[in-house]
């Protein structure tokens, strides 16, 4: 028996909850970059990106290759492999997207990595939060979801590669 958490049509709606959120605080702003950490933010940013755009705030997309899981373990150690030609991060906010804060090393690795590449404001915003498990003192700034602890694919999510693909997000069995 598949046990489905997320079906599409809520993350549906926690997509546009979060644009909402997004849109409210931005409005007016200059130019919003959006930064997605690869490879797991594939879906959810291409359905957040769709959502924003029904409140005419200027985006640009980019995105960061971050690795730190091997199966279903943080591996502890954060590699930042691919930086593509990202605008210019003085200018304006950048919001890093996720697909999932657990241990939260990722996004305190890539956020100390832009400020030190000179990046003004930088915001931070993942589809799910695992309870529990945080290890740095960092909070996301947005949160689509709280999770219980377990192993979740999906949606982006993948278990060595594989279920990338599923439109809803379930737990590993
Ligand atoms: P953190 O650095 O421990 O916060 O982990 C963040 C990264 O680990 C995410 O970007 C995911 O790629 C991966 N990850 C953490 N939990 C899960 C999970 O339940 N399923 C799939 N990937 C996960
Ligand atoms: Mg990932």
């Amino acid at each position: 028996m598949e046990r489905i958490l997320l079906s599409q049509e809520q993350l549906d709606e926690i997509v546009a909850d979060l644009a909402g959120e997004i849109a409210a605080d931005f409005a007016g702003a200059a130019p919003l970059q959006l930064l997605g950490l690869l490879k797991g933010c594939q879906p959810f940013l291409a359905d957040l990106s769709r959502a924003l755009s029904r409140y005419s705030l200027p985006l640009a997309v980019d995105y960061l290759k971050a690795r730190s899981y091997v199966g279903t373990a943080s591996s502890g150690r954060v590699e930042i492999t691919a930086l593509t030609a990202v605008a210019d991060l003085a200018l304006g906010d950048v919001v890093v997207i996720d697909d999932i804060f657990d241990t939260g090393l990722t996004l305190k690795q890539v956020v100390s990595h832009l400020k030190e590449q000179g990046a003004g404001r930088v915001k931070t915003c993942v589809l799910l939060r695992k309870e529990g498990c945080s290890r740095v003192a960092i909070e996301p700034d947005y949160v689509g979801a709280v999770i219980p602890n377990e192993f979740v694919v999906g949606y982006g999510l993948d278990y060595n590669e594989q279920y990338r693909e599923l439109p809803f997000i379930k737990v590993l069995e």
